[in-house]
């Protein structure tokens, strides 16, 4: 098997994790859970949204949250901005790195942003460019490439164009995102395969939700094909509001144990994060999907007993 010696963890849990939570969790605790995020190892975090309140009202705290947050040297922490308010939001609040983000179908982007994907595409010029200028590194991410949770099946080839016309903007890298869980290894096979017959490998990451239990098969698949960026988000928090259906994303906990057991190296202290989903699980006030985490809870308990047995 032909795989990379390391893998970044790209991790969004306190952005696309806590945009799907019900409870309204308190700035501190996002930041507490950064913190203890970043203590694992993880240099790479996207800590929240500059978009409408109206839309995403769990995120409406991002610029308490961006200013909150601890900034070691060497973590690159990321936002997502929708358009030029976001963008000055983002930049006052002191973000070095901002992600901006479309769907390959039209009707996931109308319910998504309210636009056409070609308006969508207009819109960034008022991003981008500026956010470069002013030095800001930029992602990007096309969603619903596996799937669509209106129109069902996507035209693969849209992802690639899509791929071409973010990359020609000047994004350092485009995330292609199973938004609704539904990608198998052959579809991530047939899609990479044509994104990367006309990019490099290190300017694309995979994204996938995890709702038929098939995101890590996919990782792998990506893998082998030579990706070496992969989102997550720890305990497997999260979901899109706006593709009903979508469970949560790939647990960074779960993704973490599996290249570690294949001698892969993420630089992520596997304890460390568990707790840091620990975090997570008791402000979010239910329990996580992630079967790392819940194996690791369950061998606890047992140690527990046993030691209240053997006292
Ligand atoms: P709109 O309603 O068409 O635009 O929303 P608008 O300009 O009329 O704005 C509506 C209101 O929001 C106005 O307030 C604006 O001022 C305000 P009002 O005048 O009514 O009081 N507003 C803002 N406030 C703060 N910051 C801003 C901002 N912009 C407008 N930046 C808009 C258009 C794009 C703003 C809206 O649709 C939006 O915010 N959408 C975001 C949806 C979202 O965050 N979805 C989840 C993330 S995508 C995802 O999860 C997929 C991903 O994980 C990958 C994958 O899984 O595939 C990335
Ligand atoms: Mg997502």
């Amino acid at each position: 098997m032909k795989l990379p010696a390391e893998v970044t963890i790209y991790e969004v849990g306190p952005r696309d994790g806590l945009q799907n939570e019900a409870r309204n969790v308190p700035t501190a605790d996002k930041i507490r859970f950064i913190d203890a995020l970043v203590a694992s190892g993880i240099r790479d975090i996207e800590i929240t949204s500059f978009v409408s309140p109206k839309w995403i009202p769990q995120l409406a705290d991002s610029a308490e949250v961006a200013r909150g947050v601890h900034r070691p040297a060497g973590v690159r922490m990321s936002a997502l901005v929708p358009n030029r308010r976001g963008l000055d939001t983002a930049l006052a609040s002191g973000m070095k790195e901002i992600a901006v983000f479309l769907s390959a179908s039209e009707t996931h982007n109308k319910k998504n942003v309210n636009k056409t994907i070609a308006d969508t595409l207009t819109a960034f010029d008022e991003v981008v460019k500026p956010a470069l200028a002013a030095g800001v590194s930029v992602r990007a991410y096309v969603s619903t490439v596996f799937g669509c949770p209106y129109e069902g099946d996507v035209d693969p080839e849209r992802s690639v164009e899509l791929t071409g016309r973010l990359r020609d903007l000047g994004v350092y890298q485009v995330s292609l995102g199973d938004t609704i869980g539904v990608a198998n290894p052959k579809q991530v096979e047939d899609v990479l395969g044509r994104v990367l017959a006309k990019h490099p490998a290190s300017a694309i990451a995979v994204h996938f939700h995890d709702t038929q239990g098939t995101a890590l098969a996919n990782c792998v698949t990506a893998l082998q094909m030579g990706i070496t960026t992969i989102d997550a988000a720890a305990g497997g928090l999260g979901g899109c509001p706006y593709a009903p259906g979508a469970s949560g994303n790939l647990a960074t906990e779960d993704v973490v144990a599996m290249l570690h057991g294949m001698g892969i190296k993420t630089g992520i202290d596997l304890d460390k994060l568990t707790e840091a989903s620990r975090t997570a699980a008791s402000f979010v006030g239910h329990e996580l999907p992630s079967k790392y985490l819940k194996a690791h809870l369950g061998k606890q308990a047992r140690a527990r007993r046993r030691a209240e047995m053997g006292s």
